[in-house]
């Protein structure tokens, strides 16, 4: 254990979140002066108002009393400009001090163009195109009145079982960091108070993506340590890129609620990291602390949510029917609702909504589907999408392969191949790959189309047989398999993550014909594949990749661009593996590869013949697919890798130099990786973790030096004193094209 010389970093230095400048002081100031004023005149029935919310889908009216008297604060789920309009008229014309309403929607992989879902944006590693892609999606959403959205969700997902992975950037918690901060830039644009931006909300504050067994909403048991060390960091991230609100999540973590948990929700967010932003409890999460057991009744759930640090209640209505009386008993301070209310408030400024409260409703048309719009889509998509297995290079699909079959329930599913959480795309708009293919390529290929089965979970086998003879007359199968959309998302978990219904036969039984089998596999989480994979001569992993996921893997299939998606997320052999992820601990008796596997068992073996290493008998000792894998149509290779020296100290910057070289025959985009292990520490450390990545575009021959700066400060964790530290001792730098394949070399931090 190495105890000396700790470097201690300013671990709460977030109070330097909003970098002001003059200007930006002055009008913190003013803003800060106009909710004085507003909050000397509010009554408390105003107030507790403004932290009560509502979802109208329709039947306005029936809320036009409430909003006249000051009742309602914030409203979503409303995405007509013109009811928009209607509503906020009665709340600023016809209340007493005409406060605007903040409109707010779940706008999580876009609003009417939808880019893929967020595991599959995670698959890109590029965060320039993510910011865009959030950009373009608070673009639309705000043309429809909606100037908050409940994203990003950064939920460190290590469970494929837990349907929500979709919405998640995987299992790593830097790559999640660099998606938050472009996904918060995004929505959130250079100035919020500009009526296309749109308020972002990082979600759900924390630790929900931990359920055990991955079942949703269900508990988690995450230390203190882990949730600094791996959980938290992308919060402090969006909060640090300047996130406007943070909802809490559903789960109890060691028995707390994460609604009434001020250990999150005071100390870590707004002490330590001066978050000045809006909390929002998820749906009823405030009351659903009643069946967690951990309040007695809605009262009190009231009473430990504000206290806690919740702003406002999303839906449940606790708040306003009981904070009155709580305030009256003296068991809510009046200073604690001033509070929240003043950070609602502020939200509201910075959104301009005191100046700017109405929608205007002549955008929708230019806003929605804009050709920009979706040409960022596809490009997302086609920067997503993961080639696991390409045998003998069959891919991408040579001229002379005329005839080609296209079968499998996913290859013209316009509604599932969106993914989960779309709500406002129409989806006559998406295009699938069966009409990208039959529209770009049709011309030159002859397409025989027969799907097989007519959606995922299908057991109906009667198709199949058609679907091999359209195989057997064809030279080259495209099957398109995976999840309906609506077996991933909210409470949408699995216990059995291998393809459903009857396509592995499917696919068993066209490979049986011996013509080449490319598979795609769409779907919202890794599956177990290993069985399909071996059927198959290429299969790519193209998760739910939106509206224009189509035409991006037609592209993509006949070489018009190579694929450079790399795997956010370990893919399990088994799912008794799970929970399985590359930046794990070491445990005392690692597997060394050479451990006896269930089908070499003697009969009557001894106790002890099996190794005793850490590996599972059936499943061996690896995943299928390590985080950060995947496949191009050319191949990399990378050298001469040199840092700068081999003894740092704390202030230090390590530099990281190495050479790539396109070595195969078509240009292509390496996404290179650098991961660093801290050898010993006060407390055991991952085997490795993700400290940097790039995209690199280098065309047949090209060679280049690639350089990484990663000053020694990145090197810091929350160690055995609970403190943020860079403890000295030996390091291990890694570079290569996945968490697994990487060349390496030794530092010392002194
Ligand atoms: C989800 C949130 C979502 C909210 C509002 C909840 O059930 O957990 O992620 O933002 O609903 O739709």
């Amino acid at each position: 254990m190495r105890s000396t010389g700790k470097i201690i970093l300013i671990a709460a230095s977030f109070f330097s979140v909003v970098s002001c400048t003059n200007v930006t002081e002055f009008k913190k100031d003013d803003t800060e002066r106009k909710i004085d004023e507003l909050l000397s005149k509010m009554t408390l029935e105003e107030k507790i108002g403004q932290m009560h919310q509502i979802s109208i889908e329709r039947n306005i009216e029936k809320h036009f009393t409430d909003l006249q008297n000051g009742n309602i604060g914030s409203v979503f789920n409303t995405v007509n400009p013109i009811m928009a309009n209607q509503i906020q008229k009665v709340a600023v014309e016809e209340s007493r001090l005409g406060i605007p309403i903040l409109f707010a929607r779940d706008v999580i992989h876009g609003f009417k163009t939808i880019f893929p879902i967020p595991l599959g944006q995670a698959a890109t590693f590029n965060p320039a195109l993510i910011q865009e892609g959030a950009r373009i999606a608070a673009v639309e959403a705000s043309a429809a009145g909606v100037r908050w959205t409940f994203a990003p969700m950064m939920d460190i997902s290590r469970d494929a079982r837990w349907g929500r992975i979709a919405e998640s950037c995987g299992e790593d918690t830097y790559l999640t960091e660099k998606m938050a901060e472009a996904m918060v830039r995004g929505f959130q644009g250079d100035d919020l108070s500009n009526p296309a931006s749109v308020a972002s909300c990082p979600k759900h504050f924390v630790g929900y993506g931990a359920a055990e067994s991955g079942r949703d909403y269900n508990s988690t048991y995450i230390t203190e340590r882990q949730l600094r060390n791996v959980y938290l960091p992308p919060f402090e991230a969006a909060v640090k890129a300047g996130a406007a609100t943070i909802m809490t999540s559903f789960n109890d973590n060691d028995g707390i609620p994460a609604s009434g948990n001020p250990f999150i929700l005071r100390t870590v967010l707004r002490d330590e990291w001066g978050f000045d932003g809006v909390v929002v409890s998820d749906w009823s999460s405030v009351t659903e602390m009643v069946s967690h057991g951990f309040c007695s009744d809605r009262k009190d759930a009231a009473r430990k949510s504000v206290n806690a640090g919740v702003d406002i209640e999303m839906v449940s209505g606790s708040f306003i029917k009981h904070i009155p009386d709580l305030v009256g008993e003296s068991c809510i301070d009046m200073n604690t609702i001033d509070a929240a209310v003043r950070n609602i408030l502020r939200i509201k400024f910075r959104l301009g909504l005191f100046d700017n409260p109405y929608v205007n409703t002549t955008l929708e048309d230019s806003a929605y589907y804009h050709p920009n719009h979706l040409a960022a889509a596809k490009q997302t998509a086609v920067e997503s999408v993961v080639l696991l297995k390409n045998e003998e290079n069959v891919l991408p699909i040579r001229s002379d392969k005329k005839r080609i079959a296209i079968v499998g329930p996913l290859a013209d599913a316009q509604h599932d191949q969106l993914g989960t959480w779309v709500f406002d795309s129409e989806e006559e708009k998406t295009v699938t790959p069966l009409n990208a293919i039959r529209e770009s390529y049709g011309d030159k290929y002859s397409i025989i189309y027969e799907p097989g089965l007519t959606y995922s979970r299908d057991n109906n086998v009667a198709g199949i047989a058609k679907a091999v003879n359209a195989a057997k007359q064809a030279d080259i199968i495209l099957a398109f398999v995976g999840e309906e959309s609506i077996l991933s998302g909210e409470a949408h978990s699995l216990a059995d993550i291998s393809l459903q219904g009857k396509q592995s036969q499917l696919l068993a039984e066209l490979s049986k014909t011996g013509k080449p089998l490319v598979t795609v596999i769409m779907a919202g989480r890794p599956l177990t594949i290993e069985n399909d994979l071996n059927v198959s001569d290429a299969l790519m992993y193209a998760w739910h990749p939106g509206t224009m996921g189509g035409e991006a893997i037609a592209d993509l299939l006949f070489g018009e661009c190579s694929p450079s998606g790399k795997l956010p997320v370990t893919f399990p052999r088994m799912v008794g593996q799970i929970p399985i992820y590359y930046n794990r601990n070491n445990t005392g008796r690692p597997a060394r590869g050479t451990e006896t596997l269930i089908h070499e068992i003697p009969l009557k073996a001894g106790q002890t013949s099996l190794g005793c290493n850490s590996y599972w008998l059936d499943a061996g000792y690896d995943e299928l697919f390590p985080f950060g894998y995947g496949l191009s149509y050319t191949k990399f290779n990378y050298d001469s890798l040199n840092i700068s020296s081999d003894r740092f100290s704390e202030n230090d910057t390590v530099k990281v130099n190495f050479t790539l070289e396109n070595i195969g025959d078509f240009e292509g985009t390496e996404i290179v990786q650098l991961y660093v292990q801290d050898k010993v520490g006060s407390v055991t450390r991952p085997i490795k973790e993700l400290k940097r990545f790039d995209r690199i575009t280098l065309s047949p021959g090209e060679k280049q030096n690639i350089n990484f700066s990663l000053p020694v400060k990145e090197l810091a964790f929350w160690n055995l004193d609970m403190e943020k530290v860079v403890e000295p001792g030996d390091f291990v730098l890694m570079v290569g094209p996945n968490s697994k394949d990487l060349m390496t070399k030794k530092f010392v931090v002194e």
